[in-house]
């Protein structure tokens, strides 16, 4: 039977729920997917230490759950860390920052011993870049890093009207077909003006647990 995309969605938060322990800090992501996490942790709310969390957004749906929300600098040692994505490959390679989150996202992951992502198997995919990479940029260089956007090969569209929670706003790269994601990675980080792209290829995810129509597979 063809499950919707929601049903995925419930599926794969349900089984990131296994790698919960008592007493832990929880790292959360941002987006309809980590949703349908924080939708289930209400059976948790007293076990969890309390969590840190990506966005404001999120933070706000843990808070109305009772969960404390820490800074990041208060807690030294985050265990497991779980978000969504908006494109996977099978080395566990994310595209990320549909929901413009991807800087705090990026900071998390490089803090958590083990960053479990969750999606449905519409997100996963042979090469990246078929969803447009979000870049992050400090508003004055937006369109200088544009320019170089597009001597990398790509057609960036400036999301208009968002501004992040730190303050940024976004550019979405399209048309790039990303055979060499650590290389790209790193080449965007370095132009002048980028504060993260939402390629995490030099720290990808450590699990990735796939939604099916049949149930969940773990890569
Ligand atoms: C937010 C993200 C999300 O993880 C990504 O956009 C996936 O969102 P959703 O679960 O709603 O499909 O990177 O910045």
């Amino acid at each position: 039977m063809a499950l919707s995309a929601q049903e995925k969605k419930q599926r794969v938060a349900a089984a990131a729920l296994g790698y919960l322990r008592d007493d832990m800090v929880l790292g959360v992501g941002t987006g309809s997917t980590v949703n349908a996490l924080i939708d289930q942790l209400g059976p948790w709310k007293t076990r969890l230490r309390g969590a840190v969390s990506s966005s404001e957004g999120s933070t706000a749906r843990l808070r109305a759950l009772g969960i404390p929300v820490f800074d990041l600098n208060e807690v030294p040692d985050l265990g497991v860390y779980i978000d969504g994505a908006d494109e996977a490959n099978p080395r566990r390679e994310l595209i990320k920052g549909g929901g413009a989150a991807l800087t705090r996202e990026k900071i998390i992951a490089a803090a958590a011993h083990t960053f479990i992502c969750i999606v449905d198997d519409t997100k996963l995919v042979d090469t990246l870049g078929q969803f447009p990479l979000p870049v992050e940029v400090i508003p004055m260089a937006r369109e200088l890093v544009a320019r170089q956007l597009v001597a990398l090969g790509g057609r960036p569209v400036w999301r208009a009207g968002i501004t992040t929670d730190n303050g940024n706003q976004i550019l979405d790269v399209h048309g790039l077909r990303i055979s060499e994601p650590r290389a790209l990675e790193s080449a965007i980080n370095q132009l002048a003006g980028v504060v993260t792209v939402g390629l995490f290829a030099a720290r990808p995810a450590d699990l990735l647990i796939v939604g099916t129509d049949s149930g969940t597979r773990t890569i």
